[in-house]
């Protein structure tokens, strides 16, 4: 219309992105910028009113870009720009959306969004290597009883433990001389599994398997090329979800959330798991079962988990099944939360949304 010719395009931000990327949007004459003043989770109230005209919506995976959202925003939106890497993992290709009849679990409703047209940014790679460090972390800490032994410390209680030769004891990771080969598992093995991978390799890992998307072809091309790049790991190996809970010493999740992938581990996934191994679970809380876990944990199916998500997150308090095993360590969501890699993120999701807002080809356009 003749208005939007003399009416700057706006976008809506709903956080603000810190004292590293902010400026980067400072003496921007051509956007009108609009920012959650708090330094808090965005207000859904606000962000429908504010995204109303809007060509152009930076969120994260608190804030849901759903049918409501789209609709308050209305024709004018062009991008919708996530500083995460996870999306909307059901309605990936090669499954046609017209196909799916689940409704979306994630942040982002890719069906509304394909339907009007809308691209959408996302950050992958900028944050790999992040998770894949908290991964091991993770895996590490597990094994090795960090959950208890810290609260030990924190409750004021190591006066009164006595040092014993096998208190706290937990499975090594790294591989000894007498101990035999470990083999890692990963349910999904993209970026950051197999950056993590290469993290463990250096451990003295010899064996790995993986799983992948039924629909997606064999990667023998990687795999060899891997394999090749480390001559100390012997096998690499896609296998059934069953071959890999039955042979892993470590189970890692890192697949896509949604429908498709809720609960790939169930109670008869942990059935099958080595009674000394680990489940580590560092993409989304709906891959696992928590119910099934606490009981894999209390009845000694396996030895651990580190988890970096659970389902049904924050809401997760005291009472929860999974807070009050032992052998789970429960970080609050943040594998990605180093400074750097989240400046890269908040300035990846940035340029995205300023692509987006201009026809401009974005740095990182999920292609649906
Ligand atoms: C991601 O990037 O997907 C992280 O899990 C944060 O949402």
């Amino acid at each position: 219309s003749h208005l939007s010719t003399t009416t700057k395009p706006r976008v809506v931000i709903c956080r603000n992105l810190g004292p590293d990327v902010m400026p980067l949007l400072e003496g921007r004459s051509d956007v009108e910028v609009v920012v959650w003043p708090e330094d808090s989770s965005c207000d859904r109230k606000w962000l429908l009113e504010q995204v109303r005209g809007a060509a152009g919506v930076l969120l994260m995976f608190p804030e849901k870009a759903d049918k409501a959202l789209f609709e308050a925003a209305g024709p004018s939106l062009r991008v919708v720009s996530t500083m995460s890497v996870g999306y909307g993992a059901q309605f990936r290709p090669p499954i046609k959306l017209s196909q799916r009849s689940t409704r979306s679990t994630e942040h982002i409703d890719l069906t509304e969004l394909t339907n009007r047209g809308v691209k959408l940014g996302y950050t992958p790679d900028v944050l790999t290597d992040a998770v894949a460090d908290i991964t091991v972390m993770l895996a590490l800490m597990a094994s090795r009883n960090a959950g208890s032994t810290i609260n030990l410390v924190q409750s004021g209680e190591w006066p009164k433990f006595r040092w014993a030769p096998f208190a706290f004891c937990g499975p090594q990771i790294s591989t000894l001389p007498s101990s035999p080969d470990r083999t890692v598992g990963f349910l999904g093995f993209g970026r950051i599994s197999q950056a993590t991978l290469k993290r463990l390799i250096p451990f003295g890992i010899t064996s790995c398997l993986y799983t992948a998307n039924p629909h997606s072809p064999p990667a023998t091309d990687r795999d060899t090329a891997i394999l090749s790049h480390h001559p100390t790991l012997k096998t690499l190996r896609r296998v059934t979800a069953d071959e890999l809970a039955r042979s892993s010493d470590i189970v890692f999740v890192l697949a896509p959330g949604g429908e498709s992938t809720k609960h790939l581990v169930d109670e008869a996934f942990l059935r099958k798991m080595k009674k000394h191994s680990v489940l580590v679970n560092a993409s989304r809380g709906t891959l696992v079962d928590s119910d099934a876990l606490a009981k894999a944990l209390s009845e000694g199916w396996i030895w651990g988990a580190g988890l970096d998500v659970v389902e049904g997150e924050p809401n997760i308090t005291l009472d929860h099944p999974l807070v009050k095993e032992p052998r789970c360590v429960i970080l609050p969501h943040i594998g990605s939360a180093s400074i750097e890699t989240r400046i890269d993120m908040a300035t990846l999701a940035l340029n995205n949304l300023l692509a987006g807002v201009f026809g401009e080809e974005l740095p990182a356009e999920l292609k649906i």
